[in-house]
């Protein structure tokens, strides 16, 4: 595996990043490297040029390629994939598309979920008349322990038909055991939908491996892509169990594309998908997944115990997104003036993240372009701030 820090240089080399600050806030979305923004930049203007006559007559056609490129990343059948504007799209359209929920059963969530999606399930509960069953992960997490909180929950609430499950959390760089819990759960008679924004371009798996019927996914973070760009995944067993948007007049009933009407849309930024998907299979899942670990492993596991860290060590459940606090600094306020200072004094931007239940926390985000020296300094300014 070319893991050697002159092969990673090359890499960084390809992105005009800031020098402003040290960027360690890099789970908002993604950078794209020069090719990626240069071919955006062609492809804009040949769209601008081109016009209607491109947009009536041809784009539908590249649309397609890029789609059938997308799904051969992914594992799955053209028929399973739908673009979307980006994770928040694909996940609204199957919360509430969802349509085997009926008044008296459950959905549950947990405390690590992202926000919007937290906000879409108690509306469920307002809208559908579900319940709304929350719980919060255990901490420190193993790979058994969350299985077991999933299934503990299910069994205490037996009504729960549907359920959330984030694949790499946001708040604290978790990773779940995705087709273990899925599994589990199927036997159960509850459905899931998985978010995946953090996984598909950080993390090495097909959306077979995930067991899951539902999963939204975004091309904007980990692939690269330009903002606007996502992907919604249904099995096509599946597709019927979501229903088609109220807007729909193009598309078949069957066909994936009809849960999903969006209008005009950035015709380059998905036809750039092709390029960015060019760079992210370049280095490739596996070692993209293995660097950013590596560098999470630099400063997370250097610091365990000096600050509190708040993903465990087992490889299995870790990324290259991890969030820290200082001993004791459990309050919002503690930790946004943390993220402060690490900004003032050390020029190191990271984000304060809520809504743990242990307390808020500072999330650091590796990127592809990261170099182990700025890891470094990530690691005294810590050491210095730990005290
Ligand atoms: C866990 C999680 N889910 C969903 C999203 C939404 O993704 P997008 O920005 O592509 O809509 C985010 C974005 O930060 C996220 O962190």
């Amino acid at each position: 595996m070319p893991l050697d820090s002159k092969y990673w240089d090359a890499i960084a080399a390809q992105f005009d990043m800031t020098r402003e600050i040290v960027p360690f806030e890099n789970g908002m979305w993604g950078m794209m490297p020069r090719s990626v923004l240069e071919a955006y930049r062609r492809k804009t203007e040949m769209v601008n040029r081109r016009n209607s006559f491109y947009a009536r007559r041809q784009f539908d056609a590249d649309l397609e390629k890029v789609r059938g490129r997308a799904a051969r990343d992914l594992g799955v059948a053209l028929e399973e994939i739908a673009f979307t504007r980006g994770a928040t799209e694909s996940l609204m359209t199957l919360i509430n598309g969802y349509n085997r929920l009926k008044p008296g059963d459950a959905v549950l969530y947990a405390d690590l979920d992202y926000d919007s999606t937290q906000a879409a399930f108690d509306w469920l509960g307002v809208h559908r008349g579900v319940d709304v069953v929350r719980i919060a992960l255990s901490e420190p997490a193993t790979h058994q322990n969350l299985i077991d909180t999933y299934e503990a929950a299910l069994k205490a609430h037996p009504k729960v038909r549907l359920m959330l499950l984030t694949h790499v959390s946001h708040r604290t760089g978790l990773v779940l055991p995705v087709p273990e819990i899925v599994a589990m759960a199927r036997k159960r008679g509850v459905d899931v939908i998985v978010d995946s924004a953090h996984a598909w371009g950080q993390l090495d798996f097909k959306l077979d491996d995930l067991k899951a019927d539902f999963v939204a996914l975004t091309c904007q973070k980990w692939i690269g892509a330009p903002v606007g760009t996502g992907l919604m995944y249904v099995r096509r067993s599946r597709i019927g169990d979501i229903d088609a948007a109220i807007g729909n007049g193009g598309f078949a009933q069957a066909d994936i594309r009809a849960r999903i009407h969006t209008g005009t849309s950035n015709f380059a930024a998905f036809l750039a998908l092709d390029d960015a998907l060019d760079f992210h299979e370049t280095i490739g899942a596996p070692v993209k997944e293995a660097r950013l670990r590596h560098l999470r492993d630099r400063w997370a596991e250097e610091l365990r115990g000096r600050i509190e860290i708040l993903t465990p060590s087992d490889p299995r459940l870790t990324s290259g997104i991890t969030s820290f606090r200082l001993h004791g600094h459990t309050s919002h306020a503690q930790n946004i003036a943390d993220a402060e200072t690490l900004l003032k004094r050390f020029n190191i931007f990271t984000v304060e993240r809520s809504g743990v239940a242990s307390g808020s926390c500072i999330r650091v985000t590796c990127a592809v372009f990261t170099r182990e020296a700025e890891v470094d300094r990530l690691v005294e300014a810590l050491r210095t701030m730990a005290g």
